[in-house]
């Protein structure tokens, strides 16, 4: 028997200000876009923006449904808009910004589960980590340098 152990560290910012500009912009961007969220049955509104490497920066919001598994969070609408559309550009960064109307959510909320696989399926294809920040609707940023840090030993191609 050998036991393997994963880290995982990831850095929190109490400003937006402590920020290179760019990533602030891409956080605003991710907020613009979560004030277009769709979320009538949650109330949680979540924005999303992805920063190309050509400088191109993609948003998205969650879009939810009255059926309510056939809506989408924020991250995957990003995303897969970003790969529909720009499928030969790699992601640098991906900002998040999340909240909800009805109670306060000021600590950094991090991606869904489903989210963490979607994203780490483009981590893989363009074979270069993808930044994330992420925050609440105010207060702290967190910072993870990939997904594969917030999703430590994941299931991707090389397993098919
Ligand atoms: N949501 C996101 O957009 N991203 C996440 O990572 C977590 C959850 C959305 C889905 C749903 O519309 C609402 O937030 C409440 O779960």
């Amino acid at each position: 028997m050998k036991r393997i152990k994963i880290e995982t560290s990831f850095e929190v910012y109490d400003s937006i200000k402590e920020l290179a500009t760019p990533i602030q912009n891409l956080i605003l961007k991710a907020t613009e876009a979560r004030k277009k969220a769709y979320a009538p049955y949650s109330k949680f509104l979540v924005g999303a923006a992805l920063e190309l490497e050509n400088g191109q920066l993609i948003a998205g919001n969650n879009q939810e449904n009255a059926s309510y598994p056939s809506g989408l969070c924020a991250e995957r609408t990003a995303i897969y808009y970003a790969g529909a559309e720009f499928p030969n550009q790699k992601i640098i960064r991906m900002a998040i910004v999340a909240g909800s109307t009805t109670n306060p959510t000021p600590k950094p909320i991090p991606p869904c589960g489903a989210c963490r696989q979607a994203l780490s399926e483009y981590e893989v294809k363009q074979n270069m980590p993808m930044e994330l920040y992420f925050m609440g609707t105010s207060g702290q940023i967190a910072y993870s340098n990939s997904v594969e840090n917030i999703l430590p030993w994941i299931f991707d191609k090389t397993v098919l």
